[in-house]
């Protein structure tokens, strides 16, 4: 249909053109040139008869012969087959001679009247004629004027002739024409196409497919443009109703952020080369932030700028101190920076987890504030912050930020790449004012944070909290409807972005099934078949509640004395920090703890407390989740926590209990789990009570909405909303440099 029209336009064109315009103008077009022509052969005409008229005219002879004479003269030159008609008009103006085809009325011109410029055109007869006169001179005076009419149907032959060949050839050229436009139409159109969606789909002119059309790019420009801002927005709008995966943060990468590049900085690294005898093994560490944050990058690609501390780190890394990771299929790189043992000290140990550690957590450990700590805190985040510019191959990267190590990096960093965006995520609890005021630089370290372009923390008493604090301490304009804090003229925005982790959790799916686990741990730890089993995952950290788990253990089975040597605890504890005078302390007392309360309750096959203070690896501790029969996590004080999530994770047989601090943030997203108070030790031996005799189908009730809540609230959501944020702030700020530029 497209194409049979195409065709048929050019066509009925060129002859509506024929007909209206062509024809008639071809008409007039050759009339004048006749009329010309036939002006000039009369001139001729009279011209060559003018000799032998004037010979006829001056013989000396008879009128009559004289007259004779004139008519067979003038007959002879009317054979002429044009030549329609003459007459002699003598100089009294009156016919002295005239063919008998001389149209009556066609009178001589009265003597001394202008001679006409040219002949004109008249009807006689049905015929057209073309009357001119031309003067008859002898010896220089004239005596005369010939009349002459010419037949001009020739002339209307030849103008049929010609319109007949001009239709013909219109005809002809609209086909051709006709043809072209069809063929050209579909080139251009497939061509314009395929240019327009390559372009608008993002590839470069040079790759879009042949044949490419210059002219559209600046088009395909601004449809890409509107169609991905009518994504993105559409994107914003429908948040819930996405689907989250890796794939979901490649397109955001990709297309709300337009491909623009991210740089991680955090302490901890995700992958740690440590020499063991002669070999260098690849170690993970026990962090929550690399665990949420690794399958981001793994996503996202860039570069994850983290403190080099494993034994062999320097040996893999090239010559600008990268090392592309994840070992088995890289697809990002590390950067590793170096401290000194002094920096490590200061930096690491003595201000962010001596000072800032426990200021953050509510669990009753002082913070031990040092100026040299401070003083070397400041010097390493100022290290971090070069490299973080050095590492950047734009001036606007998105850079994000991890934790209490790098409180002022976000203003460091603005210094120097004024328009980069800066995400800073505070894993940890943030405290009320009054607890954070203790710190001696305290408005340092918040305006340090306020160089961020947003700022997130778990939950929204953490941003609350952040609020009030600033508001306290800082002169700076806090807007708790925007959730903006504009400090120094740079707003910063706060927003909770509670952690999680992958879903479906990796390694999982190739763990044994549930029965197996249970059987294999047993065995593996010792335990009668029968046991059950409670399990607790940690690093050996003061605000894990390790102590106060342990002494619901206790309380239980003093309660419950009929559970000894039925019920063992597993406490899997990672060495961590141990450095510091605080852990070392710990570790003695868990260790204590746990062999005070085996004496008492212990002796048989199935010790209530069985202790493991070393490193675990992933594929271990998911069998250990799948194995328990339920999982405490007994937190003082903690941001999220991520066990209580991956233990949902391992349950796809939707059994077994968690029992959550209430002072954990992930409790506020688990509330199917049993909530405890940590502080109650009553309340937790009455938690394992019942989560012992919860029936399959609680547990299950329970698990599958876990299990909902988690799929649907993924890590890739969590990065992802702070990832479309970002978009969105750029896409403001874009639109603001415009509106400057205007006004400018
Ligand atoms: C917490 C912190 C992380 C830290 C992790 C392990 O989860 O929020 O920043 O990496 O503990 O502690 P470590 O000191 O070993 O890195």
């Amino acid at each position: 249909m497209r194409l049979s029209l195409r065709f048929v336009i050019p066509l009925l064109v060129a002859l509506v053109a024929v007909a209206y315009v062509v024809a008639p103008l071809a008409d007039r077009l050759t009339l004048r040139w006749f009329v010309r022509d036939l002006d000039i052969r009369t001139q001729l005409v009279a011209t060559a008869i003018q000799e032998p008229l004037a010979a006829v005219l001056t013989d000396t002879v008879r009128d009559k012969v004289r007259q004779q004479r004139l008519q067979s003269f003038l007959d002879r030159i009317t054979q002429d087959e044009r030549l329609y008609a003459v007459g002699y008009c003598d100089d009294k103006g009156r016919y002295a001679y005239r063919t008998v085809t001389l149209p009556r009325g066609l009178e001589c011109r009265p003597p001394g009247a202008a001679p006409e410029a040219g002949g004109r055109v008249m009807q006689y007869g049905g015929t057209s004629l073309h009357v001119a006169t031309a003067p008859v001179v002898i010896d220089g005076a004239r005596v005369g004027e010939l009349v002459i009419a010419h037949d001009m149907s020739f002339v209307e032959r030849r103008s049929a002739d010609t319109k007949k060949y001009l239709v013909a050839l219109f005809a002809a050229l609209g086909l051709v024409v006709a043809l072209i436009t069809v063929l050209i139409a579909e080139l251009s159109w497939r061509g314009w196409m395929a240019g327009i969606k390559a372009l608008i789909k993002g590839q470069t002119f040079a790759d879009a497919p042949e044949p490419r059309a210059k002219e559209l790019v600046p088009i395909a420009r601004d449809l890409r443009v509107l169609v991905q801002e009518l994504e993105s927005e559409r994107r914003r709008r429908d948040e819930a109703q996405m689907r989250w995966v890796p794939e979901t943060l490649r397109t955001i990468l990709h297309e709300d952020l337009k491909g623009d590049e991210i740089l991680i900085v955090s302490n901890r690294e995700p992958y740690i080369h440590v020499r063991d005898a002669e070999a260098v093994r690849v170690q993970r560490p026990a962090s929550g932030l690399v665990t949420a944050l690794e399958p981001v990058m793994r996503a996202c690609s860039g570069t994850w700028i983290a403190h080099g501390a494993g034994s062999a780190d320097r040996e893999v890394v090239d010559a600008n101190d990268h090392v592309r990771v994840p070992p088995e299929a890289p697809s990002y790189q590390i950067r590793r920076v170096w401290l000194s043992e002094e920096e490590e000290s200061g930096y690491y140990y003595g201000f962010s987890n001596e000072g800032l550690w426990p200021l953050c957590h509510i669990a009753h450990t002082r913070p031990v504030f040092r100026a040299a700590d401070w003083e070397l805190y400041r010097s390493v985040n100022k290290r971090f912050a070069d490299v973080v510019v050095a590492e950047s191959r734009t001036r606007n990267p998105i850079v994000l930020v991890q934790d209490y190590h790098f409180a002022l990096l976000p203003k460091l960093i603005r210094e120097q790449l004024p328009e980069a965006t800066i995400i800073t995520f505070w894993h940890i609890p943030w405290p009320n004012p009054e607890a954070f005021g203790v710190c001696p630089w305290r408005n340092e370290l918040l305006e340090g944070m306020l160089g961020s372009t947003i700022l997130g923390f778990h939950t929204q008493f953490h941003c609350n909290n952040f609020f009030d604090t600033v508001d306290r301490y800082l002169e700076a304009r806090v807007d708790r409807e925007t959730f903006t804090i504009t400090h120094g003229g740079q707003p910063t925005e706060v927003h909770r972005y509670p952690i999680s982790i992958e879903w479906p959790l990796r390694g999982v799916s190739g763990q044994p099934p549930v029965p197996d686990c249970r059987v294999q741990v047993r065995e593996e730890l010792g335990l009668p078949a029968q046991a059950k089993l409670g399990v607790g995952v940690d690093r050996l950290d003061y605000t894990k509640g390790i102590l106060e788990r342990f002494a619901a253990v206790e309380r239980f089975l003093e309660m419950n004395p009929d559970w000894v040597g039925r019920l063992s605890f597993l406490q899997v504890a990672a060495p961590s920090r141990s450095r510091i005078e605080e852990y070392q302390s710990l570790d003695s007392r868990v260790r204590e703890a746990a062999l005070r309360i085996n004496g008492r309750f212990g002796g048989g096959a199935c010790p209530p407390i069985t202790l493991r203070i070393e490193h675990h690896d992933a594929a271990r501790v998911q069998k250990l989740y799948r194995a328990a029969d339920f999982c405490f996590v007994s937190s003082l004080h903690d941001g999220m926590n991520l066990v209580a999530k991956e233990f949902v994770a391992c349950r796809e047989d939707e059994r077994g209990v968690l029992i959550l601090s209430q002072f954990a943030g992930a409790a506020r997203e688990l509330p199917e789990s049993l909530v405890v108070n940590p502080y109650d030790t009553e309340q937790c031996a009455d938690a394992i009570a019942t989560a012992l005799a919860m029936s399959s189908e609680e547990q299950r009730a329970r698990m599958r909405s876990m299990r909902s809540q988690l799929l649907e609230f993924n890590v890739y959501r969590w990065a992802g909303r702070m990832l479309l944020d970002a978009a969105r702030v750029r896409h403001r700020a874009r639109i603001a440099s415009g509106v400057e530029g205007v006004r400018a």
